[in-house]
Order: structure tokens, then C-alpha cells, then sequence
């Protein structure tokens, strides 16, 4: 075992990803036995920092937390921060400033890889009764660490980082990477809905969560989204959000390939074939808001009727069909937000209050409905084309579908309906 000065390195857990329920000793968590010895004294608070590549951040971001977290949590917790054999040797670097930082304990993962298992061979190792993550790259603002603690001290389960609720947002990422973000979530929604939807950034990597709640469960994440691993796994309770703005990398660069992208739809479905209580509908499904959005949405068809009438009829201003009926789609579009954000979702719209958010609201309302009319098109054509059926019915069918689609997308995107607090 290498030593540098006093500073030995964490034993890798081995076998399966599970997290005890109580803390390990050291020398309990790898076979055979070596590394530092350290007892499974209980402590408050251990935060797990998966690196990879991140030579030139190590110091800053232990720094930043230490100075944040000792005056909060004095000598009861640990960071410890989990790095896949980096070639930059950051974990080197790390286990250099573990003289001169107490609190950071380092592991040095060598047979295996992977951002979401490295944080669960970091939560094994750890003793906090809360268990946490953040990104080693300071792109996410450690001061919001005070918010996650006194929301999981308040009593939840789970406290997330978001950046889709107020305070929310990210610096500035390229219209591809917000698209293909919000695309993962849209799939997440439609796949896991009482998983994924229970937050509203799923794919957030910043996150603490009580070791009660996913201890014995045995894990099995593919790629980056530890969040759904927990999600789907846990038996969480209450959830807290607190709106972060994801910050602009100064050192070091993403690692996100497609490869991810990949992996997270694996993660989807791994998480869907699993047996357990995924299955089971942990939220109840809002009936009556759906009841609400299926009239408001019926509203509509004879808005979208009159306007397709004065405006297309030889016996009204007789414009052409295709434009018409555009137009006449927007308008009843409009009718159904301004309807939905009164009526169906108008306990909600209160907390969001302000035109900017209102409009923010209706841009996603637009985005939705005209996502789900290119989707009623299709599947109308699918029923009537390839299946034969009368094209009137299967018209009822598609829209019975994308009636769906777009309650489902504007509860979870437009007005941010999720489980927390
Ligand atoms: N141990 C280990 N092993 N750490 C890793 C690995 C790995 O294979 N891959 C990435 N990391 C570490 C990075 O060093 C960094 O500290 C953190 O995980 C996030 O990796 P980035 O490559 O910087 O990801 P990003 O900036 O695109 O962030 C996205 O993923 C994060 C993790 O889920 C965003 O979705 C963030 O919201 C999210 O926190
Ligand atoms: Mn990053």
C-alpha cells in the first residue's frame, strides 16, 4: 500500500452495490484486507466527490467545502472523494492535502469505473447518517449544501439540487445540451413516470439523501444518473428541491459522450424490467386535474372549429386551408393555456406568479401541444394506414393519446408538478 506521509487511501468496497445500514469499519469493506484502518464511528454527514481528471480542481473544490462545512458541522462529517485511477493522478493531489484537510478521506477505484457506482462505493465506505454527492469540478455551488442539509434536517428523505425550479438554471449550456437534457427527461417521464417524475431534474448529480432510506437495497446504475438509481430503489419518503444554477467549468472539461446518453436509456429500462416496487403506482394519478385538462382540452376543439370557420370558409374571409387551420390550432392553444392556468393547474400557476414565468409557462404549453399535434398526426396515419381502422376513430384514438401526452409533459414540465415539498 502506498503511504504518503499519514495519509493512506480508503479500501475499495468490492461485491455487490449495497449500502449497509449502519457504517462499515475499514477493514470490513475489501477483500483481501488493506488500507486505512478506521473504526464505523457514526457521524453526521459524509459527502461523496467523484473525479475523474480533475487535477486542477481537487484543491479548490475540498477547500471550498471544508470552509463551508466545519463551521455548520465542526469534526462530524467526511468528504470522500472517489477517483477511477485518473492518469492526472488527481488522487495523488487529493490524498497530498489530506494532511492539512481532516475531514477528506480518499479512494482510489482501479478495477472498476463509472461515475454513479463510484458514488456508491463511496457511500459504503462512508459512516454520515446522510449521504451526499456533488460534482468535482465546482460546477456545482457547495453553498448550497446549507439549503440540502437543513431540508433533509426538516425531516425529508431526499433533498436535490435542481435547476429546473426557481433559482434554478444553467449557466450557459449550448441549445444541443439543454435539448438533449430535456429530452432525457421527457423519455425518463414517459418510461418511469412515478420515478422520474418525482423530481424535477432527474438528472441532477447533486443530491443528499438518508442512508435510512436506500440502505439493503441492492443497486445496479448504469452511467451517470445516480439520482434514478435512488429514485427508483429508495423508499423515499418526502423530497426537498432548492434551485442551483449549474456553473461553467474554469478547469478540466465534461465527459459526457454520447455513450452516456446511451447508458441512461439502458438505466431506463434496467430500472422498468426491475421486480419491486417500481411497478407498483406510487403516486396517485391526478384524476381530477386530468378531468379538468380533458374539458379544457374539448373547449378547445370548438375554438379550434370557430376560428377554422371565419377564417377558411368561402362565406367568412375564405383564406386557405393550411393557414386557417394553423392559426385556429394557436388560438385554441391559447385558449387552453390561459384555461388550464386559471383552472386546471391554478393552485399551481400561484406560486409562480409573474408574467416572465408566465410566459415561460406558455412557451412550454406551446412546445407540448405542437409536439403532440405532430404526434396525433402520426398516429392517426399509423392507425388508418397500416391498420385499417376508420380514420374517425382512430382520430378519437390519437387524440385520447396525445390528450395524455400533453397533461402528462405540462403537469411535469409546464407547471412542475413533482413530489417535493
Ligand atoms: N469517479 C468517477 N468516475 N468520476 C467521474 C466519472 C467516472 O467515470 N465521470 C465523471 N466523473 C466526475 C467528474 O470528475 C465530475 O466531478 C463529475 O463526475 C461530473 O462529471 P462531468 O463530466 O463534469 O459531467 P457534467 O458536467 O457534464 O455534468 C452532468 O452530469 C453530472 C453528473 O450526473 C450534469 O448532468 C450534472 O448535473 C451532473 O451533476
Ligand atoms: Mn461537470
Amino acid at each position: 500500500m502506498k503511504i504518503i506521509g499519514t495519509s493512506l487511501l480508503l479500501p475499495v468496497p468490492t461485491g455487490v452495490l449495497c449500502i449497509a445500514a449502519q457504517p462499515v469499519a475499514s477493514e470490513d469493506l475489501q477483500k483481501p484486507k488493506g488500507g486505512l484502518i478506521r473504526g464505523a464511528q457514526k457521524l453526521k454527514f459524509s459527502l461523496i466527490v467523484p473525479t475523474y481528471k480533475e487535477a486542477a480542481n481537487v484543491e479548490a473544490i475540498v477547500q471550498q467545502l471544508t470552509r463551508l462545512l466545519n463551521p455548520v458541522l465542526d469534526n462530524d462529517y467526511e468528504i470522500i472523494l472517489v477517483d477511477d485511477d485518473s492518469p492526472d493522478r488527481t488522487w495523488e493531489i487529493a490524498q497530498s492535502l489530506m494532511a492539512t484537510y481532516p475531514m477528506l478521506q480518499v479512494m482510489r477505484r482501479q478495477q472498476e469505473r463509472g461515475l454513479s457506482t463510484a458514488v456508491i462505493r463511496g457511500w459504503q465506505a462512508a459512516r454520515g447518517e446522510i449521504l451526499g454527492v456533488i460534482d468535482g469540478d465546482l460546477q456545482h455551488p457547495p453553498e448550497v449544501l446549507y439549503q440540502l442539509l437543513k431540508a433533509i434536517e426538516e425531516g425529508a428523505d431526499l433533498a436535490v439540487a435542481s435547476r429546473h425550479v426557481d433559482g434554478g438554471g444553467v449557466s450557459d449550456w449550448s441549445p444541443t445540451r439543454r435539448f438533449l437534457s430535456r429530452g432525457a427527461q421527457v423519455l425518463g417521464l414517459l418510461m418511469l413516470p412515478n420515478v422520474v417524475g418525482r423530481v424535477s431534474d432527474p438528472m441532477s448529480g447533486y443530491f443528499l439523501v438518508r442512508r435510512s432510506v436506500i440502505a439493503e437495497r441492492p443497486m445496479s446504475p448504469i452511467g451517470y444518473k445516480i439520482l434514478l438509481e435512488v429514485l427508483g430503489r429508495g423508499t423515499i419518503g418526502e423530497v426537498a428541491e432548492v434551485g442551483y444554477v449549474f456553473q461553467e467549468r474554469q478547469e478540466g472539461e465534461s465527459k459526457v459522450t454520447w455513450r452516456q446518453y446511451l447508458d441512461y436509456v439502458g438505466h431506463l429500462v434496467r430500472l422498468q424490467t426491475s421486480q419491486g416496487r417500481i411497478g407498483r403506482l406510487r403516486q396517485r394519478f391526478p384524476i381530477e386535474r386530468f378531468v379538468r385538462f380533458g374539458l379544457v382540452g374539448l373547449s378547445g376543439v370548438f375554438v379550434d372549429m370557430a376560428m377554422l370557420y371565419l377564417l377558411s370558409d368561402p362565406t367568412m374571409l375564405g383564406w386557405n386551408l393550411t393557414r386557417s387551420k394553423i392559426l385556429a390550432a394557436e388560438v385554441a392553444i391559447l385558449n387552453n393555456f390561459l384555461w388550464n392556468d386559471r383552472w386546471t393547474f391554478g393552485d399551481l400557476s400561484s406560486y409562480q406568479h409573474g408574467w416572465q414565468k408566465r410566459l415561460k409557462r406558455f412557451l412550454k404549453f406551446n412546445v407540448i401541444c405542437l409536439s403532440g399535434l405532430v404526434l396525433n398526426v402520426l398516429i392517426l396515419n399509423v392507425l388508418f394506414n397500416v391498420f385499417g381502422i376508420n380514420r374517425y376513430i382512430a382520430n378519437l384514438m390519437a387524440i385520447a393519446a396525445v390528450t395524455f401526452w400533453n397533461f402528462w409533459l405540462n403537469l411535469k414540465l409546464s407547471w412542475r408538478v413533482t413530489d417535493a415539498k
